[in-house]
């Protein structure tokens, strides 16, 4: 019994240091598993968004028709079936050659590991094998990590009707006088 206990003891640390000599060399993240979504990811993401967005509640934004039919533009990334990320996207109806990122998000126990870039590119991919050639997103202006993200991914502000903290805004994008950032890539 207490050999026992020892014995799962030193898998438990072996496993540890094996996933911070991992995370050192980097390749944490490309062990991690990047899928398409399925219906069920909209009600997995649901119960954990108000902790990954420090305490905003957005889940009324993200919607369960995104898991139904965009499954194709949706990213889930597991590891070991637990939720390490999501992203959310689509390809415009009315602009051709233009995508759009809704959401994405990472568990914050997997942060600054490369997730949302692997996420990111996924999307990136698919959008060009189907001829994409600009990627479009939005984030709060008080979402300065959210800013700093899609410029490091290459993404640029596009002009607004406002400025928030010396940063372009758009005032009333999705909802009446709510400010948004605006981002633009081509690919
Ligand atoms: C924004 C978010 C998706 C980033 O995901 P992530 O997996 O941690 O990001 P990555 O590890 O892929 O980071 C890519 C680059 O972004 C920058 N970056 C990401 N997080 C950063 C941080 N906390 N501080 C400074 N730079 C950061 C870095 O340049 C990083 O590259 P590097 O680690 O090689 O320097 C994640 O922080 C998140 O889920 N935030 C809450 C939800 C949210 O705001 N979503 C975005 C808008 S919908």
């Amino acid at each position: 019994m207490i050999a026992r206990l020892i014995a799962d003891m030193v898998e438990l640390l072996a496993q540890l240091k094996l996933r911070q000599q991992l995370l050192r060399s980097g390749l944490w993240c490309w062990s991690m598993e990047i899928r398409n979504a399925v219906v069920d990811d909209h009600r997995r993401i649901v119960e954990v968004m108000v902790e990954w967005w420090g305490g905003r509640d957005l889940s009324a934004s993200l919607l369960k028709i995104f898991f139904i039919h965009f499954q194709n533009t949706c990213f889930i990334a597991e590891q070991e079936h637990e939720l390490a990320g999501f992203l959310v996207g689509f390809f415009s109806q009315c602009n051709q050659g233009e995508a759009y990122i809704q959401f994405a998000g990472v568990n914050p126990q997997y942060r600054r590991e490369g997730v949302g870039k692997r996420l990111y590119n996924e999307f990136f991919a698919v959008c060009r094998s189907h001829s994409i050639v600009t990627v479009k997103s939005s984030t709060s202006p008080e979402n300065t990590l959210s800013i700093l993200f899609h410029q490091v991914l290459g993404f640029t502000i596009l002009p607004g009707d406002g400025e928030i903290n010396g940063i372009e805004v758009t005032n009333s994008y999705l909802t009446e006088n709510d400010p948004k950032v605006l981002f633009e890539r081509n690919l």
